[in-house]
């Protein structure tokens, strides 16, 4: 089956065409990073009003693109939430007209359900049973999958997002938004035992997060120095980057122990952090644990995971129904196995 997908969930326009049987023929991903700049953050009206001018002619051009050999699309996916629902309206309107006028089968897809299968798309892809990580700038996740669509929540964050933690900072540190990967280049440069952060929950049994006290802690270091230099910015940088990884390091292994489990897949914005995966990659090769991410395109927000997710539930027959429904929240395990509504 021959699909189309369309993300615009938050801050990234996105389509892609993906086939059954030859895989992602085209994708595209425009990121409104500039537009939101000046505000410190996404502002959800001009993110939809974007959206709606960007849509259409990305969608042409993927078609195009992904149709040279004159194969028709079978099917149209879509993020249907979690996200900002102004934003995901704009794709899920597209997406239902296109498939209405086509006359074919749209359905709406869960994003998280499309950062846990990114990984699919590489030419060596996990297998179930495995632990997934999820990090991105709204969630902080362990997950058991044991297949697509059955997924055990172990843990999550219980206040700010791995990624949150980053962006939040990085404003502190005066770096422009969004702050991730800005403070992790940063970091590159700090000395990594001037500041020790501290790192949340690691001491106690279990596999939740804590990530907002340390915002805090960047904050006291930041106004203990108003004269702060580059180096000191840096070193603030890599002490609150370092309590991040070591953290999701850990409870990653203690998830993968527990489960008895020897696979863990890591997928989410926050997965495209370069320390965090050589300090996975060490830890886990000292515990007999394999460690798979999606190639770093593939790590933000995009349509070919979310094509994935569409195709594998569009293809056991599942369809949108009559009303159309974006959701801003939705519990990740609430999800059925493709097919199994
Ligand atoms: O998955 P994503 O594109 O969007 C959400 O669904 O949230 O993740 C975006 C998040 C942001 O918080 C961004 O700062 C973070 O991923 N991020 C990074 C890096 N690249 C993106 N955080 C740390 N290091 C990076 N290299
Ligand atoms: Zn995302």
């Amino acid at each position: 089956m021959r699909i189309l997908a369309i993300e615009s969930s938050c801050d990234e326009s996105a389509a892609a065409v993906f086939d059954g049987d030859r895989g992602l023929l085209a994708h595209e991903v425009f990121s409104q990073i500039d537009l939101h700049q000046i505000y410190g953050g996404v502002v959800p009206e001009l993110a939809s009003r974007d959206h709606v001018q960007r849509l259409l002619p990305m969608v042409d051009r993927v078609l195009a693109r992904g149709g040279e050999d004159g194969k028709p699309i079978e099917g149209v996916a879509y993020t249907a939430g979690p996200g900002l629902i102004g934003a995901l309206l704009t794709g899920t309107a597209l997406a239902r007209s296109l498939a209405h006028a086509w006359s074919i089968p749209s359905l709406g897809v869960h994003h998280l359900e499309g950062h846990l299968l990114a990984p699919l798309l590489e030419p060596d892809p996990p297998s179930y049973p495995h632990v997934a990580l999820l990090v991105s700038g709204g969630h902080t996740m362990l997950i058991e999958c044991a297949g697509v669509g059955r997924y055990l929540l172990l843990g999550e964050t219980r206040d700010d997002a791995a990624g949150e933690a980053f962006d939040k900072s990085a404003k502190l540190l005066g770096l422009p938004y969004p702050g991730g990967p800005h403070l992790a280049r940063l970091a590159e440069t700090g000395r990594p035992s001037r500041y020790v952060f501290p790192r949340p929950m690691l001491d106690r049994p279990g596999l939740e997060f804590s990530f907002s006290g340390l915002k805090t802690a960047v904050l006291h270091a930041v106004r203990a120095l108003p004269d702060a230099s580059q180096q000191d910015r840096a070193d603030i940088a890599i002490a609150l980057q370092d309590a991040v990884v070591d953290t999701l390091v850990a409870k990653s292994l203690r998830a993968v122990a527990q489960t008895g489990l020897d696979t863990l897949v890591v997928s989410g914005g926050v997965s495209a952090n370069r320390c965090l995966r050589a300090r996975l990659e060490s830890a886990a090769a000292k515990q007999g644990v394999r460690v798979y991410y999606p190639r770093l395109e593939f790590c933000t927000d995009n349509a070919a995971m979310i094509a994935v997710a569409g195709h594998a539930r569009l293809v056991a027959g599942e369809r949108d129904p009559a009303g159309i429904r974006a959701r801003a929240q939705w519990p990740l395990d609430s999800l059925n196995p493709p097919g199994n509504l």
